[in-house]
């Protein structure tokens, strides 16, 4: 570490107590941002934690849906994201007045909506889930017919785990996509001895091959839990810092370089400084909104 980052850090730790603010930092982030947060985890557990914070600030260090998701929960709480151009990609392919229509085909469909979308998406489903969550979340749902927005290959997972009919929205996330069946089969075949874990947003050839699949969450779980002393990991590549400093006697093999979700990369210690100094970038969703979204949310959460 050079003397202008342990400056950086000193005077985030400072004025993050001066501005009573909590850092929550998601699993994909970068190492140096991962070892300054007050919590690390999955997009579930975040939110879990934005709720139940007592702070008066909320620095989230992901993209801009976790901090909105913060912000549905928390409307008290001034939730800030050090760069309001880190977005979600697969978020943006579905819009509320897209779903609306949808919604009017599939009058009996009940919409359950990933929490990777935007706060209005939310606010037309009747419930939301994450990957750590999903398979119960839409198991719990009153309908026979259900409406998956916007990941079609996590809704195609949770398919082959329900009896439902499962109606999918054709959103994607650009970064899981690049992990390729080869790929898995490839570093099999280095590491023969591994278990290969991968995210229910990867392709189904892809999880077809894999041992589990889980979220990044269930992957640092499974991580320490586990006997096996290799795994492949098939997701972002950010998490391998964390199961490397968690798991210094284990081996972490990313199924593919290529997986980099560039967005997350967005968040950096000079940035979140300035967050704090200037209380920027605020997120903050309009209270019709956020009610509605609201009700979607705190479902999911009743269900795990
Ligand atoms: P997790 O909820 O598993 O952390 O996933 C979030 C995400 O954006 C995956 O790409
Ligand atoms: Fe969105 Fe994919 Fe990045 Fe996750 S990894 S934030 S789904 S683009």
């Amino acid at each position: 570490m050079t003397y202008q980052d342990t400056e950086l850090i000193e005077k985030i730790l400072q004025l993050k107590k001066q501005r009573n603010a909590v850092i929550l930092v998601h699993n994909y982030q970068l190492g140096e941002v991962q070892d300054i947060a007050d919590f690390v985890g999955d997009s579930l557990e975040l939110s879990q934690k934005a709720a139940a914070t007592d702070a008066e600030v909320i620095v989230f260090c992901g993209v801009h849906f976790m901090a909105e998701t913060a912000s549905i929960l928390c409307p008290d709480k001034i939730v800030l994201l050090p760069d309001i151009h880190a977005g979600c990609p697969m978020a943006d392919m579905i819009t509320a007045e897209k779903l609306r229509q949808r919604k009017r085909e599939l009058p009996d469909a009940a919409v359950v909506c990933y929490v990777n979308s935007t706060a209005e998406v939310k606010a037309e489903s009747d419930i939301c889930c994450t990957s750590a969550n999903a398979v119960k979340v839409v198991e719990s749902v009153n309908a026979t017919e259900i409406l998956f927005v916007p990941d079609q290959y996590l809704g195609h997972y949770i398919a082959t785990k329900t009896n439902k009919k499962m109606i999918l929205w054709p959103g994607f996330c650009h970064t899981h996509i690049r992990i390729r069946p080869e790929d898995i089969t490839m570093r099999k075949r280095e590491y023969p001895q591994a278990k290969a874990i991968v995210h229910p947003e990867c392709r189904p050839e892809v999880i077809a091959l894999a041992d589990e699949v889980l979220s990044t969450g269930g992957m640092c779980r499974f991580a320490r839990e586990t006997e096996v002393e290799e795994i492949i990991v098939g997701t972002e590549i950010g998490i391998i810092y964390r199961l490397r400093k968690e798991n210094p006697n284990k081996k972490f093999i990313p199924a593919s370089e290529q997986a980099i979700c560039p967005n997350m990369k967005q968040i950096t210690l000079e940035k979140i400084l300035w967050s704090l100094e200037d209380m920027a970038f605020e997120v903050k969703v309009p209270e019709a909104i956020r009610l509605k979204a609201k009700g979607a949310v705190d479902k999911m959460l009743e269900v795990v």
